[in-house]
């Protein structure tokens, strides 16, 4: 069902009441049509239209990673930085399979849709997402203007962490077995203490993620947003889940700063707060829909 079709069921009958009315869509195109700056938020379910996973829930993670079943381990519990120390190879399977997938990923048409609406924007544009995979720098997004909030995977730091450097994963490739996704071939080590490095991503029960990059791209952010005095601002909210509602509560915070518009597309968690639009439908079809 479209958010249209959703707003014609929920709507009375009669065509005269209907007449005038505008339905989430046409409110949506209107509100970016005069928006003179946007603000795109995103969560795992971005990528979903890409073919990358979101992680879903215990059984959705187990089917895309079906040997940690076995091990019964979840994946707040794969995603735990002490493998790195303890089981190397396992870390590496999963976060090497991961990095494989999202460079191989091919960013899906939404993405160029919003960077064509973004660079219409008079006072420009912010990316702010959750997602570690890199797929709004590889669509053409300015990197300048994207915050990640939990880091990227395309970078590494010390695992211990020996030093507060963070640095490029661009020459390292992995290979992860099909059968038990353990890492088969040579790690990464830190520069200078030797230890297996890891992804400069924040992880579950974490306490040594290097957020340095992040803090500043956060803080750029920032001092964008404060030098937006009287801007009619649109948010637009992919795929960000509820069961760690970091980016949900950035979208909130800065639509109710600014007074602005939110679309909010989402096939399932797609409740929005009265007055805002909601768009419950994937992420291209939802993005296909606002130009
Ligand atoms: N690609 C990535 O980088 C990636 C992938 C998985 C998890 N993570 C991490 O795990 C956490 C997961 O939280 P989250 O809220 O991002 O994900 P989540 O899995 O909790 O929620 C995903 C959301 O996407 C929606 N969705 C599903 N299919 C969609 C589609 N086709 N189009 C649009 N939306 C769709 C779902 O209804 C849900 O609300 C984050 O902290 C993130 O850092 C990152
Ligand atoms: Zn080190």
């Amino acid at each position: 069902m479209t958010s249209d079709d959703l707003f014609h069921s929920l709507t009375p009958r009669n065509p005269s009441i209907l007449k005038g009315m505008k339905t989430p869509t046409e409110m949506a195109r209107d509100a970016l049509a005069q928006a003179d700056a946007l603000v795109i938020t995103a969560g795992a379910g971005m990528g979903v239209d890409s073919g990358l996973p979101d992680f879903r829930g215990r059984e959705g993670f187990w089917r895309h990673y079906p040997p940690f079943a076995k091990l019964g381990l979840s994946f707040e519990m794969v995603a735990d930085p002490r493998w790195f120390t303890e089981d190397p190879r396992l870390a590496w399977g999963f976060y090497g399979h991961r990095l494989n997938l999202y460079r191989n990923a091919t960013p899906h048409r939404g993405f160029q849709i919003l960077l064509k609406a973004a660079n219409r924007m008079q006072a420009g544009y912010y990316v702010v997402t959750s997602n570690v995979d890199g797929q709004f720098e590889k669509a053409g997004f300015d990197t300048s203007r994207i915050h990640e909030i939990h880091g990227s995977i395309h970078y590494l730091q010390c695992s211990t962490p020996c030093h507060q450097n963070i640095w490029s994963a661009d020459q390292l490739h992995i290979e992860v077995s099909s059968e038990d996704f353990r890492a088969t071939s040579t790690l990464p080590v830190c520069p200078r203490c030797g230890v297996t490095s890891r992804p400069n991503i924040l992880m579950f029960s974490e306490w040594a993620w290097m957020s340095h990059n992040s803090d500043h791209q956060q803080s750029a952010f920032r001092t964008w947003l404060g030098s937006l005095h009287a801007r009619r601002l649109v948010v637009i909210e992919c795929g960000a889940g509820t069961a760690i509602p970091s980016i949900r509560s950035i979208t909130c915070q800065v639509t109710r700063q600014f007074n602005g518009t939110l679309i909010r597309i989402n096939p399932r968690e797609y409740d929005v707060p009265p007055g805002q639009i909601a768009l419950p439908c994937g992420a291209l079809d939802g993005i296909s829909q606002l130009i």
